[in-house]
């Protein structure tokens, strides 16, 4: 395994940054770059007229497993209008997470562009719409796995200024699952071809895994 680098024991003092001298800019750079990997959510909302909407989430978790539940955080637009998953999320309550293989690449970033209300962002990055069971929102067919969710925690953080964010609790009430990465209960991590955001426009392939030796006790 990779040893802790001399450097860093010869000179131990870090940089210190304040949030409130640096500014949100600075902060975000510094999140997006210091919590690497991050996984990455396809959400499906739909608006309370029908219309449906798309957009890549990776300030996304697991949170609980009873009941199952994940999160993620919705920043404010630049102008500090709500994105319009957010909006979708406190009107109807419901989403889909789409887990996103590598092929799904270009649909992550053509859907996180900012688009007009009522564009079909499904359709426009070529995806192939599937109906869910207790909710709305469609689903991704070229995802592997969906997650049937309905909100049941909205928290603020901020004033609503730009950067301030809404974190999402969603309860899981349906998984589906592709055979093809499910055996005897768990996902297979090779043919989920999962992708993560790094910093920057960046993504990250899982090319390498290791195991370390179990503790000793
Ligand atoms: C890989 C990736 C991850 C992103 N993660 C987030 C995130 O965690 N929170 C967020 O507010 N925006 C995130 N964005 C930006 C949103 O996807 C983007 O603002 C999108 O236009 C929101 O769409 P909407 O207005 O239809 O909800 C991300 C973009 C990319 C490409």
């Amino acid at each position: 395994m990779r040893p802790f680098p001399q450097s860093r024991k010869q000179n131990p003092s870090p940089l210190v940054l304040d949030p409130k001298i640096i500014g949100t800019k600075a902060a975000y750079q510094l999140l997006i770059g210091s919590i690497v990997p991050r996984p990455i959510a396809m959400v499906s909302t739909q608006s309370s007229q029908g219309i449906g909407n798309l957009a890549p989430f990776s300030f996304f978790n697991g949170v609980s497993s009873n009941p199952p539940a994940i999160m993620i955080s919705v920043a404010r637009n630049s102008d500090g209008s709500k994105k319009d998953t957010l909006k979708n999320i406190e009107t109807t309550k419901e989403f889909v997470v789409n887990s996103v293989g590598e092929w799904l690449v270009d649909a992550v970033d053509q859907t996180s562009a900012p688009h007009p209300h009522g564009i079909d962002e499904m359709k426009m990055a070529g995806l192939t719409a599937l109906p869910s069971q207790r909710v709305k929102p469609m689903r991704i067919a070229e995802a592997m796995i969906h997650f049937e969710c309905r909100a049941i925690h909205l928290y603020e953080i901020g004033d609503g200024t730009p950067g301030s964010s809404t974190i999402v609790i969603g309860e899981i009430l349906l998984f589906h699952v592709d055979p093809s990465v499910y055996r005897e209960g768990k996902i297979l991590l090779e043919p989920l071809h999962a992708i993560s955001r790094l910093a920057g426009k960046s993504y990250g392939r899982i090319s390498e895994v290791f195991d370390p030796p179990p503790p000793q006790t």
